[in-house]
């Protein structure tokens, strides 16, 4: 299959991508816009790193195929500091210590957005159902935990 032109938008601006139709968003969203923020785990939709949203769902850019992306919205991470401030979970993670290496960080906040969308005060069982397709190996999650429960009442 050749390389066609993918258009779709990507934090609020219009993009026109060539490539592959079957190749992951997370590549188009990395290395054709230079969009670093979001992440590679595992490369296999089993980690949260590489979340971003899709038409306001979280979805794991690695499994999505650039096509499935034609006509769609996508807010990745660097939607979301505006004019140089910081969103209320960028800001909760860094008061309550909810990253460390930063790996899991732009997926767990993407995630958290989501979450915070569907439920604006979440019990701690919404908050982990809520992240847990997002893995992160350094925090032991309570002080994440702690962050989305801290944006919440901001
Ligand atoms: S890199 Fe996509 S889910 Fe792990
Ligand atoms: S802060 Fe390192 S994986 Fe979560």
């Amino acid at each position: 299959m050749p390389e066609r032109t993918i258009a779709f938008r990507v934090n609020g601006e219009p993009v026109g991508v060539e490539a592959h139709p079957m190749t992951r968003l997370l590549d188009v969203l990395r290395e054709h816009l230079h969009l670093t923020g979001t992440k590679e785990g595992c490369g296999e939709g089993e980690c949260g790193a590489c979340a971003v949203l899709m038409n306001g769902a979280l979805v794991n850019s690695c499994l999505v195929p650039a096509i499935q992306a034609a006509g769609t919205s996508i807010v990745t991470i660097e939607a979301l500091a505006g004019a140089g401030e910081l969103d209320a979970v960028q800001r909760a993670f860094i008061d309550e210590g909810g990253a460390q290496c930063g790996i899991c960080t732009p997926g767990m906040v993407l995630a958290a957005r989501a979450l915070l969308e569907r439920y604006p005060h979440p019990t701690d069982e919404q908050i982990r159902e809520g992240l847990a397709g997002n893995l992160c190996r350094c925090t032991g999650y309570m002080r994440i935990f702690a962050a989305v429960k801290a944006a919440a009442v901001r």
